[in-house]
């Protein structure tokens, strides 16, 4: 199979064999970050512009790192040090930066579709870094890449996703991916943080975190998105932590070889335990470890795959 996207904005379009092959690729590159001279020049002559209107840490790190270990050119960009501070608009934004002869632009936006309105109007290829509250396609992919390094293959398992669902971003693009996958998904979270539709997605909704992650495969918490009036939902942290909390006592509920999971930045005592997120279960810092693998199959995919050399 052969699989070239000019963009990649989203799971939603992906197919079952698409996934399954960027997942393969990656596993192909993973080795390249254990060696002495982590660099091949596949990406060489390629310029990537890491456009990020929102804070990160391990996505704009792991994509820098994935385009510059494939040899490629990369410019990072935050809204705070860019002219977007002096009023300019996001198009006028993409404008200038395309006027420069990037290959790829790696866009982080708090609006939903903002990646989607970029695609359409710029020439160069678009790769969606999170959208608001619409999607985080690498982080999926990466999340699918570590289930299938710990569990051998996704189908058949059962995944509990835990937290903030109305404003996570990573819980829409997991629902997508592995759901496509053949996992059986399940999501929970307090009532008002439960928006309507979400079965339509592929997932079951359960209401409390004792029943979603009783005999669960993986076990999935995200974090209260305060920066998108997550926290305006709840009547406290503390009762949040309390009824929605991962701690090792609710754990034993999951299989005995169930993994832990976290897209981070992990908020210790309120979803997740200290206990539970350096326990012998978590899996948190293998998410991040492959998120660099997965970031470099999406570039390469991006910029023409197998027309390029590899290594
Ligand atoms: N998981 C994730 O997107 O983390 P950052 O916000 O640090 O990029």
């Amino acid at each position: 199979m052969s699989f070239n996207p000019k963009h990649v904005l989203g799971i939603k379009e992906l197919s079952q064999e698409e996934i399954t092959f960027i997942l393969d690729t990656a596993g192909s590159f993973k080795e390249i970050n254990t060696r002495d001279i982590k660099k091949v020049p596949t990406l060489r002559g390629k310029t990537i512009v890491n456009l990020f209107f929102e804070a990160s840490t391990r996505t704009r790190t792991s994509f820098e790192i994935a385009g510059k270990r494939l040899s490629a050119d990369t410019v990072n960009i935050s809204a705070s040090s860019s002219s977007v501070v002096k009023g300019e608009t996001l198009e006028d934004t993409a404008q200038n930066i395309e006027a420069m002869h990037p290959d790829i632009i790696v866009m982080r936006h708090s609006a939903s579709g903002a990646c989607h309105y970029l695609a359409e109007r710029l020439r160069c290829s678009v790769v969606n870094a999170g959208d608001g509250t619409h999607e985080h396609p690498s982080q999926a992919l990466l999340d699918a890449f570590t289930i299938r390094q710990h569990k051998g293959e996704i189908n058949g398992l059962t995944v509990a996703i835990i937290g903030d669902i109305t404003h996570s971003r990573v819980v829409r693009s997991n629902i997508y991916c592995l759901s496509k996958l053949g996992a059986n998904v399940r999501v929970a979270g307090p009532g008002t943080m439960l928006p309507p539709g979400l079965e339509k997605m592929g997932c079951t909704i359960f209401k409390n975190i004792e029943d979603a992650i009783s005999g669960a495969d993986c076990v999935m918490m995200l974090r209260i998105q305060r920066e998108r009036q997550g926290a305006s939902l709840i009547p406290s942290v503390r009762e949040y932590a309390r009824f929605f909390g991962l701690n090792e006592q609710k754990l034993k509920l999951a299989k005995e070889d169930a993994i832990v999971m976290h897209p981070g930045p992990i908020n210790r005592g309120v979803e997740l335990a200290s206990a539970v997120a350096d326990g012998a279960q978590n899996v948190i810092l293998d998410q991040v470890e492959n998120g660099v693998a997965v970031r470099m199959a999406l570039l390469y995919l991006v910029a023409g795959g197998d027309k390029l050399q590899q290594n």
